[in-house]
């Protein structure tokens, strides 16, 4: 089904149950969306991503799809909630974010509990107090962030605390600093929506069919053979030497790290995956910058329009190119 029909079947769905006869409206399923705003996100690009997907996806003849740099997982929830595939693994190095996709779908009732309470606390204070709030938040975040247990209310705080500092952190993005500390300032919204309990269990619903890995990206994609549709999304090649400013986990993503994430997919073409990778476009800065057209001989590149926060100290948007590079 293509996104545009979805969309057209959810606004008549809801309609029905606004202004229904008195007798049982059809219930509306709602769609999963991303719990988190990421660095990155995709949300914007899915209809091109859909557009660009392999033919055998859209059949549902595809046995697995791999999404190794997770992040807020638009692209996930997007093809787990449309296309029908064996196997679905998702995966990523940032383990408070992988915490919370397996605390969501193990324990999500605890989760909106405590985001309602989260929610109740936070709407009725002042800025002032607020501020307060979110950063004592913040440092109680941060002080355990060594802590590896396993236990239940333990996984619950991080992943609500998690999901609070990014509603109302300044912009929604996730950054650490040098010594892996959660680093965002307070961002002022007058009733950012902390505890959206619908989407939370459909999320739950929709991860229950997923194994969910805390890996790096070349461990999970060693183990994937043949039948497998592989969505490639990495921290984006700076565009320039300043340019990568936002920072998702204490390593950074490197020149090396992009050489090393291409042997892997040069390697997976050979065993005939289908890949997809998303990246930006050096062209945007250099028109002769060939980087991709020589990293990925045989691959089609192409070219999106996105729009992204451009600048970091003056928080300006602006359209940007972006890739998406196949091998099919
Ligand atoms: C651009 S974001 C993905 C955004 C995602 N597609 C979305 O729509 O929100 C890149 C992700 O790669 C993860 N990452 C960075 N280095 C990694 C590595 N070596 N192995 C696995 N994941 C890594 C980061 O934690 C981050 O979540």
């Amino acid at each position: 089904m293509d996104i545009q029909t979805e969309t057209e079947l959810i606004s008549v769905g809801q309609q029905e149950l606004d202004f229904a006869t008195p007798y049982a409206p059809p219930a509306v399923q709602v769609l999963a969306r991303p719990f988190l705003k990421w660095v990155g996100g995709k949300t914007q690009l899915l209809p091109h991503i859909d557009a660009n997907a392999p033919a055998q996806l859209k059949a549902g003849e595809m046995k697995t799809y791999l999404e190794p740099f997770l992040g807020g997982g638009s692209v996930f929830f997007h093809i787990a909630q449309r296309y029908l595939v064996d196997r679905l693994i998702i995966s990523d190095n940032n383990q408070d974010l992988i915490w919370a996709y397996k605390t969501v779908r193990n324990n999500v009732n605890y989760v909106v509990d405590a985001l309602a309470d989260f929610q109740e606390i936070f709407w009725a204070l002042s800025t002032e107090d607020r501020s307060k709030m979110y950063y004592a938040t913040r440092d109680a975040f941060n002080a355990k962030r060594a802590e590896a247990s396993e236990d239940v209310a333990f996984r619950v705080e991080r992943t609500a605390q998690l999901i609070f500092l990014n509603k109302t952190c300044f912009n929604g993005l996730y950054r650490v600093n040098a010594s892996g500390g959660f680093n965002v300032a307070f961002g002022r919204y007058d009733k950012p929506p902390i505890c959206d309990a619908d989407n939370l269990e459909a999320c739950s619903k929709v991860l229950s069919k997923a194994e969910i890995r805390l890996c790096d990206f070349g461990d999970v994609l060693q183990s994937v053979g043949g039948d497998s549709f592989i969505y490639l999304d990495p921290p984006y090649r700076p565009l320039s030497v300043t340019a990568n400013f936002t920072s998702y986990s204490p390593t950074n993503f490197d020149a090396i790290e992009q050489q090393r994430l291409a042997a892997h997919c040069l390697e997976l073409d050979k065993r005939q995956s289908r890949l997809m990778i998303s990246n930006s476009d050096p062209k945007n800065n250099n028109p002769d910058d060939r980087y991709f057209e020589d990293t990925y001989p045989h691959f089609r590149i192409t070219t999106l329009s996105a729009n992204r926060m451009v600048n970091c100290k003056t928080d300006r948007r602006g359209k940007i190119s972006e890739l998406l590079i196949t091998n099919y």
